[in-house]
């Protein structure tokens, strides 16, 4: 036998980790006639005179607008990261990637309905998607949406889980945790093969990549439409807090990828 083909099962084994989130993905699969939509309230209903029901029912329209904004936004992505991969093995499991995508917008879809139909959009959610969408290399994609977007959106899901139990939006936020510690595994998996075989150029875009996600990340994060104005302003300090030990974390997940963190710039 010729070196080739070991040197290529060598290369191979390389994807073995991409590999376990295919089939991790297909195994927690699951189906929008799961979520329980006819047992549940879809969100918290909250007491006292009609007014202050809408007005509450108002704030969680928000929370579903912002998420389905966001599943929206990451089909597009999905579908980018599955046509630039060259690697049979990411490709696979991209392909279950854009489908997860596809059934959280379909779920979002379908919440919002029954609260009232879409509302506000949040802008800076919007300028995150472009930055990804035009982002210049497959590196810099998995990096700005795997390593990053998707590991800091994961505490906000069990967030609005802790207080919103026993609806419909709890029910939602759990599945998608789950899928997105999935879509986060695999893009570290799948980023440290990429940088592995990068040249060096690419490491210092990425750098200047996350400078530039990291502010309009954090206006994402903080930033309230009208009908969670007063909430908002109560809840900015705990929540600036909270965003700093994320954005922290992010810091320290591309130092696990062997980047050179020290020119990242945190808004705070
Ligand atoms: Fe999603
Ligand atoms: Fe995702």
């Amino acid at each position: 036998m010729s070196a080739e083909p070991v040197e290529e099962l060598v290369g191979r084994a390389a994807y073995a980790g991409v590999l376990r989130f295919y089939e991790l993905a297909k195994h927690q699969e699951w189906q929008v006639r799961d979520v329980p939509w006819n047992e549940r309230p879809p969100v918290p209903e909250g007491k006292g005179s009609p007014q202050r029901m809408a007005r509450r029912r108002d704030v969680w329209r928000s929370v579903v607008m912002q998420q389905l904004q966001a599943d929206i936004i990451a089909c597009e992505m999905a579908a980018q990261l599955l046509n630039a991969a060259p690697d049979p093995e990411a490709r696979l499991y991209y392909s279950t990637m854009v489908q997860d995508e596809s059934r959280h917008t379909e779920a979002w879809l379908k919440l919002i309905g029954r609260v009232g139909g879409e509302g506000e959009r949040d802008p800076h959610l919007d300028r995150l998607g472009h930055m990804f969408l035009e982002a210049d290399s497959l590196e810099e994609k998995v990096f700005l949406m795997q390593v990053f977007f998707e590991r800091l959106i994961i505490p906000r899901f069990r967030l609005i889980a802790r207080s919103s139990r026993g609806t419909i939006l709890e029910d939602i936020c759990n599945r998608l945790a789950v899928d997105d510690g999935i879509h986060h595994g695999s893009g570290m998996a799948y980023e440290r093969i990429l940088l592995e075989r990068a040249p060096p150029t690419i490491k210092q875009q990425l750098i200047d990549a996350a400078n530039r996600m990291l502010p309009e990340f954090a206006a994402h994060a903080l930033w309230r439409p009208k009908a969670r104005e007063m909430i908002g302003q109560l809840m900015e300090a705990r929540d600036r807090e909270r965003l700093k030990m994320e954005l922290n974390h992010g810091v320290r997940l591309a130092a696990s990828l062997g980047l050179d963190v020290r020119d990242v710039a945190l808004p705070f």
